[in-house]
């Protein structure tokens, strides 16, 4: 089953083509970033405008560079919720057209349990194992930190989330602090290349009987941390931050795992790209005794290729496709049980 992805949530356009929700034909993501940078974050208007304009090339490509036609995709899947309702409803009103046209099912997606699929797509290396059931989850995102066990497709409960800022906000928020621009991910964990980790001793809010987070704690104390005269170097700074994160995601994903007796870790979202926190969850699960899975770091931010990989495990499991979904800003994936 060849499945054609449609990603506009947040600031990249992205199309995408997938054959059986695993193998990769194509995976075209047209980033807004730099336009956005200047702002100092997402401006939701004009990523709405760019969706516009870049949404029909970044389909050709995915097309042209899969080597497909229309007439081969069997079905489109794309992100309804959550997201910038403006940016979103560009993607799903294309869909549908596109639905309508070729006469193909539309899958509507929700785009933290694509984040969560990345680890069902074959990596280019092709070398990491494909994740499976049951597992404990972390997504962690610019919008979310959640904790999740996952039963099977489709079946998860929600363990815990932040209480404040999500993990990827607190790398944006803290680079920003720290003048080393957006998005702030990429840019603390460059900059902590070269410091000492151990250099500062920030908070780290376990919270303990909970799998909650919470990290607004943390990115005061880097403001703190920021004033008065002979300051520590930045890159010590931000590996000394990077640190307190990773240590407080990994310390609780891995205590939920224990807890809940499963064997498998997944990451997911675009912090699960960070080297420092792929290293020290791969420390800590093979001390655990924990298969850990994460997505190849281009599939860790936002992409369509997970959308359909989404959409083929969603149409796999029975989940029904009509045209008159709604598309929403906001939307829990699971509960807590
Ligand atoms: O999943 P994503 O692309 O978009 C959302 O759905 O939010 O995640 C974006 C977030 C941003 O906050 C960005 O700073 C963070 O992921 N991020 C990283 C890294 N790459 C992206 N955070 C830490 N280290 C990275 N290497
Ligand atoms: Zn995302």
């Amino acid at each position: 089953m060849i499945v054609f992805g449609i990603e506009t949530s947040c600031d990249e356009t992205s199309a995408a083509v997938v054959v059986d929700g695993r193998t990769l034909l194509s995976n075209i993501v047209a980033s807004q970033m730099e336009e956005h940078a200047r702002y100092g974050g997402v401006v939701p208007e004009l990523a709405s405008r760019r969706h516009v304009e870049q949404l029909i090339p970044v389909f050709r490509q995915a097309l042209a560079e899969a080597n497909c036609a229309w007439t081969d995709i069997d079905a489109i899947a794309v992100t309804n919720r959550p997201g910038l309702l403006g940016a979103l409803l560009v993607g799903t009103s294309a869909a549908k057209a596109l639905g309508m046209a070729l006469k193909k099912p539309v899958i509507p997606v929700h785009h933290i349990e694509a984040h969560l699929y990345a680890n069902w797509l074959t990596p280019p290396d092709n070398e990491r194992a494909i994740a499976d059931y049951p597992a404990v989850a972390l997504v962690v995102s610019g919008g979310h930190t959640d904790l999740f066990h996952l039963r099977g497709h489709g079946d998860y409960v929600l363990l815990g989330r932040t209480r404040d800022d999500a993990a990827g906000e607190a790398f944006d928020k803290c680079a920003r602090l720290m003048g080393l621009g957006y998005p702030g991910g990429p840019a603390v964990q460059k900059a902590a290349e070269g410091g000492n980790p151990k250099a500062i001793t920030f908070p780290r809010a376990t919270l303990p009987g909970t799998h909650e987070f919470s990290f607004s704690g943390l990115k005061t104390s880097v403001r703190y941390a920021l004033q008065g005269e002979n300051l520590p170097p930045i890159a010590d700074i931000a590996a000394s931050f990077q640190e307190a994160v990773v240590d407080v995601l990994s310390k609780k994903t891995i205590a939920a795992a224990n807890e809940l007796g499963v064997e498998r870790v997944l990451l997911a979202g675009g912090v699960s790209a960070n080297t420092r926190l792929r290293e020290v969850m791969q420390q800590r699960c093979d001390k655990a005794g924990l298969a850990l899975f994460y997505p190849a770091v281009a599939l860790c931010t936002d992409n369509a290729a997970m959308i359909a990989c989404a959409g083929y495990w969603y149409l796999q499991n029975g989940r029904t496709a009509t045209l008159d979904f709604e598309t929403r800003a906001s939307e829990p994936l699971a509960g807590v049980q």
